[in-house]
């Protein structure tokens, strides 16, 4: 939550930072500034309440000077409404210096408290102003920047980053990352140095990058990039090379980035499969956990754990794990595997997905487990990032960068490749034959082309979502293998067309939810060929006996249960355990076309962000 981004050297700093907060805003759009040093003037701020296109209006009119280095910010939200005193970059008492923050300062009402009985004057409401104050009070002391930072940060609580400039050393900016909460990384190019929350920032300048570790600090000028632990002592950063495509992640022909990324679907479960299995002859090819053949041998339950969207790929994840290997499987929302005392025998797999790798919900639970020493495999889209520190096996997702706040490819992506741990395990373990993974295996490898099929052909969906798009309030039920893809389509219908639904297993409706049925509160139900079906069309009849509406998800040629329902659109046919992937692009489009038809602001949904680094 929260994009920061920092740049120094030969480029006129405002429309690059500019730039790069447009790729940001994903994390945040409450409010948005920047702050440019122009040697030895006084640090210029622009700070504006609302997107980034207000701040840009703002600038028009009032606009900063010229500069060569800066550090800017997208908010969302956590202490203080969004306003444009709120806003960030926050300054110190003298103006010396600014600061762009990342997470919470958990303890920053005594340091507020302590920095007015030394009478300085708080402006904001924001936890994150009292770091400017303090910096400053350290560099009035005769430390530099750097040092400044060091020391404040033995000051602060919690989990955050921020990059910080003085007025005294035009052209520094330093960056710091304390705990889970954002990452930072930190962009290398000759004569330019830039450091972001993200690398899709730092995507138009430089493949070359290196993630900051917890507890790192870095000093970047536009020829030095020096990294050091929060001792002072100097640390080599690991520098990756990304070979990541920046058109990937524009928008390109469509009119949102979730529909682009629904559409990028085929493509990334294509490269998600190519790059973890190999055809002709066919075997699994989890590089990213080879090593951990003897420990998952061994093991005797899993665990899996994730949030929102991730968490109903770990949903997916269970019926595979249990499907293929009979191993017990349990999935954990992975803030309330912190709330419990979850037991982990020696013999526990915890497999946790995050696409960003960042959520701090996840990286707390995977910190619990480690100290507990079970083996840890982790799914995500992002090479490096924090996740796949703490694991100790990685299976990455290749899905290209997701800038849509709504999860699309990398929750598709996500259960391509619980399906391919699932089986690597079956394998392990002795559960299924060579001949029955090789089956498995082709049959995942034919979904993108069938996916491919679907996505050319949604003018019946579009004709659905029209007619749904009047309701307020919407069930979505699933059964078995589709039970999660309810509640994703639930969420996803949540999240970007404001229209409240709800997901629930086919049979738990006559338990109370049925109580809520009536004409103008339909359901969508989940009824393909492998949904358990026959179950699930006596539930739908239950719901029309009572005059609710019914509109459903079948599997293509399914004219019986059409006949019945209200309305019925169709899914591919397929396996029992990829039926997940074709349910998943109709509920993905649905609400895609459902929150177009409201108008809604889709990429940018209220009160969201993509990346949540915070509790
Ligand atoms: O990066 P993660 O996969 O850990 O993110 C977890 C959730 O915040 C995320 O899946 C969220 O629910 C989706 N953006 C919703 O579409």
């Amino acid at each position: 939550m929260c994009g920061i981004f920092g740049y120094t050297g030969k480029q006129s700093a405002t429309p690059v930072i500019l730039e790069a907060l447009k790729s940001l805003e994903y994390r945040g759009y409450d409010s948005a500034g920047i702050a440019v040093i122009d040697g030895s003037k006084p640090i210029s701020i622009a700070r504006k309440k609302g997107k980034l296109s207000d701040l840009e209006n703002y600038m028009q009119e009032v606009p900063l000077p010229d500069s060569f280095s800066g550090i800017g910010h997208t908010r969302w939200a956590t202490h203080g409404a969004p306003s444009d005193m709120n806003a960030h970059p926050h300054t110190s008492y003298s103006g010396s210096v600014v600061v762009a923050h990342n997470g919470i300062v958990e303890n920053h009402n005594s340091l507020r408290f302590e920095l007015k009985s030394r009478g300085r004057n708080i402006l904001s409401e924001t936890d994150s102003e009292v770091i400017a104050h303090l910096l400053e009070e350290h560099i009035s002391k005769g430390l530099s920047l750097k040092n400044a930072v060091s020391q404040v940060c033995s000051l602060l609580e919690g989990s955050q980053s921020f990059v910080a400039m003085s007025q005294y050393e035009p052209g520094v900016i330093v960056g710091v990352r304390l705990g889970n909460a954002g990452g930072l990384v930190i962009g290398f190019k000759k004569d330019e140095a830039m450091i972001a929350s993200d690398v899709v920032a730092l995507l138009p300048h430089t493949q070359k990058v290196a993630y900051l570790a917890n507890r790192q600090v870095v000093q970047i000028t536009e020829n030095t990039i020096t990294a050091f632990s929060l001792d002072g002592d100097e640390i080599n950063l690991d520098v990756s090379d990304l070979s990541q495509d920046i058109e990937s992640v524009h928008r390109g022909q469509y009119e949102h980035l979730m529909l682009k990324e629904i559409m990028d679907q085929p493509e990334a479960l294509s490269d998600t499969i190519q790059s973890l299995v190999s055809v002709d002859p066919t075997y699994l090819n989890l590089e990213g956990i080879q090593g951990l053949d003897v420990a998952l041998s061994k093991i005797k339950h899993v665990v899996l754990l994730g949030m929102g969207t991730s968490f109903h790929a770990a949903l997916i994840g269970r019926c595979y794990i249990e499907k293929m290997t009979g191993l017990p499987t349990d999935v954990i929302n992975a803030s309330e595997f912190r709330n419990r005392q979850v037991a982990l025998p020696p013999e526990t797999l915890l497999v946790s997905i995050s696409q960003s790798g960042e959520t701090v919900d996840v990286l707390e639970a995977m910190n619990i487990a480690k100290e507990k020493g079970v083996v840890q495999i982790t799914v995500s889209n992002s090479v490096n990032a924090q996740t796949s520190r703490v694991a100790d096996g990685v299976i990455y997702t290749r899905a290209g960068v997701e800038r849509g706040v709504a999860s699309t490819k990398t929750f598709t992506t996500s259960i391509a490749a619980l399906y391919l741990l699932a089986l690597r395990l079956s394998e392990i373990q002795g559960h299924l034959t060579q001949e029955e993974i090789q089956a498995h295996v082709l049959d995942l490898i034919r979904v993108p082309a069938l996916i491919e099929e679907q996505l050319q052909d949604l003018d019946n969906l579009k004709v659905l979502a029209k007619k749904i798009s009047i309701f307020d309030h919407f069930l979505f039920l699933g059964r078995g293998n589709t039970l999660p893809i309810a509640l994703e389509g639930a969420l996803k219908m949540k999240e970007v067309s404001y229209i409240h639904a709800e997901g629930y297993p086919a049979g738990e409706m006559k338990h109370g939810p049925i109580a809520l049925i009536d004409d103008s509160f339909p359901t969508f139900a989940l009824a393909g060929k492998h949904s358990l079906r026959t179950k699930t069309s006596s539930n739908i009849e239950q719901i029309l006996a009572r005059n609710g509406k019914v509109f459903a998800l079948l599997t293509e040629g399914d004219y019986e249960l059409k006949g019945i329902v209200d309305e019925a659109i169709f899914m591919p046919e397929t396996t029992e355990l990829l039926e997940p992937f074709v349910a998943t692009i109709a509920v993905q489009c649905l609400a895609y076309y459902v929150a177009y038809e409201r108008g809604c602001e889709i990429d940018q949904p209220r009160n969201l962000a993509k990346t949540v680094t915070v509790e």
